[in-house]
């Protein structure tokens, strides 16, 4: 099972990504690969640089990891209750190759940031218009707290309960 994990954020120092990484590591057996966004870095979408720039080879190439994954799991950063810049530039250029970007994949959504929100919002507004785009979400989940539940030293979450339900959520992508 090939499993694609990357987080919607272009931090360097990214939780999101340490909390997707974690995620997949639960899968056994599993062939895990995780992306950086800022691979896939592009101009800022406009429908003129479209008709300039076409589809994006970064765009072409992030559409192709999505359909050669059997699973995928995204761990959303929230800026301002929604989508950082940097994903939503990245999902809205690979939306223009096809708007069914996720491909009918088996989809884990997370999300987590230092506050108590647990940047739910972004959470429930990726996983509200998912089937738009054929992601076939099996669960979600958001880790508030971030540092009080995640030892970023031994990369493990800690907090059980969170854990437990963590588990849970990533069984349900092999099923
Ligand atoms: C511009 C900006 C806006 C933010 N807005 C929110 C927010 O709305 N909700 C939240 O929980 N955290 C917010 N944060 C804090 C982020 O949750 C925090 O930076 C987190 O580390 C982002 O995840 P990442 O490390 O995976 O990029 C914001 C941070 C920035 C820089």
């Amino acid at each position: 099972m090939k499993v694609l994990a990357f987080a919607a954020s272009n931090s360097q120092n990214s939780i999101n990504k340490m909390l997707a990484t974690y995620a997949a590591n639960l899968i056994k057996g599993a062939e895990i690969e995780v992306l950086d966004i800022n691979d896939y870095e592009m101009p800022i979408f406009s429908d003129v640089r479209e008709a300039q720039l076409g589809q994006p080879q970064q765009a072409q190439d992030f559409f192709k990891k999505l359909g050669e994954a059997d699973a995928i799991i995204i761990s959303y950063a929230e800026h301002n209750g929604s989508y950082t810049a940097a994903f939503k530039n990245l999902f809205d250029w690979t939306s223009r190759i096809d708007m069914k970007l996720y491909q009918n994949k088996p989809i884990l959504m997370l999300a987590t940031s230092p506050g108590p929100g647990g940047a739910a919002s972004v959470l429930a507004s990726a996983a509200g218009s998912a089937h738009y785009f054929a992601a076939d979400v099996k669960a979600t989940l958001s880790i508030p707290s971030f540092f009080d539940n995640f030892d970023v030293k031994k990369q493990v979450l800690t907090n059980r309960e969170l854990n437990e339900k963590l588990q849970a959520a990533v069984a349900l992508l092999s099923l």
